[in-house]
C-alpha cells in the first residue's frame, strides 16, 4: 500500500500546540425543532483540544449537541460565540472563500453513507472530485481514487459503480476514501457507524483506527455509544445537554468515571466477562434528557442524577482544571473520587 498522496499536503509546518482548539464554543439556534419553538442553546461553552495525530471521542445521548459541535469545527455552521482555532489560526468566522484552502485539510465523515454520497455519480467521480479541485489531471485523480479504494478495503475494479451498488458498510468506506483523498490533517467523523448493521460496525471502526494510525490525522470521533468510541480514542469527552461534563484520557474515564452521567452511560455498556457483567451495578437514569430549549437551572443533569443535592439545583458546576494529581476534568459538585 502506498500512502504518499495521503500524507500532509504543502510545506512542512512547525509542530507545536494542539492542531485543534475549541474554546467556549456556543451555538444558539433561533428556532427550536420538535419540542420547542424558542431559541435552542444546542452547544454551550464547549472547550477542548485535539493534538496532532490524536483521536478524541465525543459521546453523549441523542440531542446533546455532538453533531452541532462537529459541524461548527468543520465550519458547516458558524458559531454563535466562542472560537475554533485550527493550527494556530482562528477559523470561527472565516468566509467560505477564506475557508476554501482549509477544506482540503479538515474533512468530515457522515453518519449515513448513502445519503451523503451523490447517487448519480460513480465512485471514481465521488473520490476524485476533491483531487480535481486541487488541480490534478483526470488520469491522476482516477489512479489515486483506485488507490484510495484499495486503502479502505474496496475492490478498485468497482470504481465505475454507483453508491447504490454497494452495501452500507462499503458505502461508508467510499465516504472515508473521499475524506482521505486530499490528505486531511483533521477528520471529524459524526457517528460514522451508527447507521450500519452491528455486524459491520466493528469493521468500519477498526478500519478508521488503522487509517488513523497509518496516516496520523487528528480525529474527532463522535458517537452515542461509549463502547464504539473506546476502540479508537486516546481521550474521551462526554457531553450532556450542550456541555462537556467529563473529559480525559480513555483509561482514566473508562476505568474510573467521575461524573454520575458518565457512570450511568458506562454502566449500560455490556461487559464481555459474564461473571463481571452479572455482578456489576447498573445506574438507571430517571426520565429523558431535558430539552435544550429549557435547560434545568444549576446542574442540567440534576433532575436525573442519583447524587443530586440542594446546591446542584442552583449552581452550575464548571469544567475546571483537573484536581491536583488528576488528569481528567469533571463538571460536578460531587464527583466520584475512585
Ligand atoms: N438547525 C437547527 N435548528 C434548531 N435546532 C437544532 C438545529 N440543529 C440541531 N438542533 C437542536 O440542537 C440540539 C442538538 O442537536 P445535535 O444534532 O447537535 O445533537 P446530537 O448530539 O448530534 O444528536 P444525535 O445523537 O441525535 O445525532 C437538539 O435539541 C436539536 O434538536
Ligand atoms: S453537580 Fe450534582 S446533580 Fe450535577 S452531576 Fe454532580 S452530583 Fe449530580
Ligand atoms: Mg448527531
Amino acid at each position: 500500500m502506498t500512502n504518499d498522496d495521503t500524507t500532509r499536503p504543502g510545506p512542512a509546518r512547525p509542530v507545536h500546540g494542539p492542531l485543534l482548539s475549541v474554546r467556549d464554543l456556543t451555538m444558539t439556534f433561533p428556532g427550536g425543532r420538535g419540542r420547542s419553538a424558542g431559541p435552542v442553546r444546542a452547544v454551550d461553552k464547549v472547550g477542548f483540544d485535539v493534538a496532532r495525530g490524536e483521536t478524541l471521542g465525543l459521546v453523549g445521548e441523542s440531542g446533546c449537541g455532538k453533531s452541532t459541535t462537529g459541524r461548527m469545527i468543520v465550519r458547516l455552521l458558524e458559531p454563535t460565540s466562542g472560537s475554533v482555532t485550527y493550527d494556530g489560526r482562528d477559523i470561527s468566522h472565516l468566509s467560505q472563500r477564506e475557508l476554501r484552502p482549509l477544506r482540503q485539510e479538515i474533512q468530515m465523515v457522515f453518519q449515513d453513507p448513502h445519503s451523503s454520497l451523490n447517487p448519480r455519480r460513480t465512485v471514481a467521480r465521488i473520490i476524485a472530485e476533491p483531487l480535481l479541485v486541487q488541480g490534478r489531471t483526470a488520469a491522476e485523480a482516477r489512479r489515486r481514487a483506485a488507490e484510495l479504494m484499495e486503502l479502505v478495503g474496496l475492490i478498485p475494479e468497482h470504481i465505475d459503480r454507483c453508491p447504490h451498488e454497494f452495501s452500507g458498510g462499503q458505502a461508508q468506506r467510499i465516504g472515508i476514501a473521499r475524506a482521505l483523498a486530499t490528505g486531511p490533517r483533521l477528520i471529524v467523523a459524526d457517528e460514522p457507524v451508527s447507521a450500519l448493521d452491528v455486524s459491520v460496525q466493528a469493521q468500519i471502526v477498526n478500519l478508521m483506527g488503522r487509517l488513523q494510525r497509518e496516516l496520523s490525522f487528528a480525529h474527532l470521533f463522535i458517537a452515542h455509544d461509549l463502547s464504539v468510541v473506546k476502540r479508537v480514542c486516546d481521550r474521551v469527552a462526554v457531553m450532556y445537554l450542550g456541555r462537556i461534563v467529563e473529559i480525559g484520557p480513555k483509561a482514566r474515564v473508562y476505568d474510573a468515571p467521575a461524573h454520575p452521567y458518565t457512570r450511568s452511560l458506562l454502566s449500560a455498556v455490556p461487559l464481555p466477562d459474564p461473571v463481571r457483567e452479572r455482578a456489576r451495578e447498573r445506574i438507571t437514569l430517571l426520565g429523558d434528557p431535558p430539552s435544550p430549549a429549557s435547560p434545568p437551572p444549576g446542574c442540567a443533569f440534576h433532575p436525573r442524577c442519583p447524587k443530586a443535592r440542594q446546591i446542584c439545583r442552583t449552581e452550575t458546576p464548571e469544567l475546571g482544571p483537573p484536581a491536583p494529581g488528576e488528569v481528567r476534568q469533571v463538571a460536578c459538585h460531587f464527583p466520584e473520587t475512585p
